[in-house]
């Protein structure tokens, strides 16, 4: 089995920590080693051979010295001169992985995301990677514990002993309907992990989305690996159609099957959810930095360049950077995303 390390995401709804020169994957959220590093640490303990990194060229740098850092071997490290998103990104990861005509099964991980029980997410590789090997588009389905619109949502199918057949895959439903498939008990939440065989995942592109497929292998025909980088053509890379494998190929394929995954997952995708699977104190309050509270319960306050003090507030969020102090209700942390796009828009 083989790990492909998506890298390749903006994490913008974490800002002010997280910013385009330095998305969520690089930065040290929720332990003293960076999210990619710990996705690849993680592994340890699973028979897997070198991974596959997936990045922005902008990112190449950052990603060759994190994996120095921990003295990470791999077996490659591709870069996208745009992000397409993670259809196209897995396509190229794919087809560089059967080049010497291996056919290795993948396992599809995301960079930013934590799991803390790492024995059950092992437990549940193993399985997945049976079924990958019997042909079948793999996902981990999560026990969903809220309508949450930014997941894609499972409903198992008939049971394949080491997991079922995914009946249904719909991608960020509606609010309507994702409360309808939550109170059904009936869904599951997508981890974003996939695993199956190269093969298998390049012929359900070509079934469902051939154009992705058609200006991936264009774009890889001319690889030129330069030291750890492995570059693709811009120009036709560029001209790539943008989708998620979610959207292009989950909902779309008749062999997709799903492992259950008990492992305390978080994709930490807002800072609410930092603050959900941060070390609290009695009041329910998580701390980075040179913090003081008094009276307040249940906030994350993150003081990265001075003391940060938090008075008479509860459930509050509180990030302060070198260039930029974010405050939110706990609540509302989704809205950031609303903010950056205001500061993209003034750039
Ligand atoms: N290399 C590369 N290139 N990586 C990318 C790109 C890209 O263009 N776009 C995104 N990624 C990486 C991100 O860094 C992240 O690790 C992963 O691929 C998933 O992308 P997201 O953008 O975070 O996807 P999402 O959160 O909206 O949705 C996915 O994950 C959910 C669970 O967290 C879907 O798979 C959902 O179905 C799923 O529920
Ligand atoms: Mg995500």
């Amino acid at each position: 089995m083989k790990p492909v390390i998506l890298a390749g995401g903006s994490g913008s709804r974490l800002w002010p920590k997280s910013r385009a020169a330095l998305p969520k994957q690089f930065l040290s959220l929720t332990s003293e080693n960076t999210m990619l590093q710990d996705t690849v640490s993680r592994l340890a303990g699973i028979n897997t051979q070198r991974a596959i990194f997936i990045c922005n060229e902008a990112h190449r740098f950052l990603v060759a010295e994190q994996l120095r850092q921990k003295n990470i071997d791999h077996s490659g490290i591709l870069l996208e001169p745009v992000g397409r998103n993670t259809a196209p990104a897995i396509a190229l990861a794919a087809l560089h992985a059967t080049l010497s005509g291996e056919d290795p099964v993948l396992l599809v991980l995301a960079a930013d995301h934590l799991i803390t029980d790492e024995p059950a997410f092992h437990e549940a590789v193993v399985k997945a990677n049976s079924l990958a090997e019997k042909g079948h588009l793999v996902t981990f389905g999560i026990v969903p514990t809220q309508p949450h619109t930014g997941y894609g949502y499972i409903k198992a199918g008939e049971s394949l002993n080491e997991g079922f057949k995914v009946e249904k895959f719909v991608e960020k439903p509606s609010l309507k309907t994702a409360e309808t498939y939550l109170s059904s008990g009936k869904y599951l939440w997508n981890s974003g992990m996939f695993m199956f065989r190269a093969s298998r995942y390049l012929e359900e592109l070509e079934k469902y989305s051939p154009e992705i497929l058609n200006a991936c292998k264009q774009a890889i025909a001319t690889e030129s690996p330069d030291l750890d980088f492995i570059r693709v053509d811009k120009d036709i890379f560029s001209k790539c159609k943008d989708d998620s494998i979610d959207y292009a190929v989950m909902e779309n394929t008749d062999s997709a099957a799903m492992v259950t995954l008990d492992a305390g997952w978080s994709d930490v995708g807002s800072w609410s959810s930092i603050w959900d699977v941060a070390e609290k104190d009695d009041s329910g309050n998580a701390t980075v930095g040179d913090v003081i509270l008094e009276n307040t319960k249940g906030s994350y306050v993150n003081a990265e360049q001075r003391l940060v003090s938090v008075i008479g507030l509860d459930n509050v969020i509180v990030v302060e950077t070198k260039d930029a102090v974010m405050v939110a209700h706990k609540d509302d942390t989704q809205s950031i995303k609303t903010v950056v796009d205001k500061l993209k828009a003034d750039e």
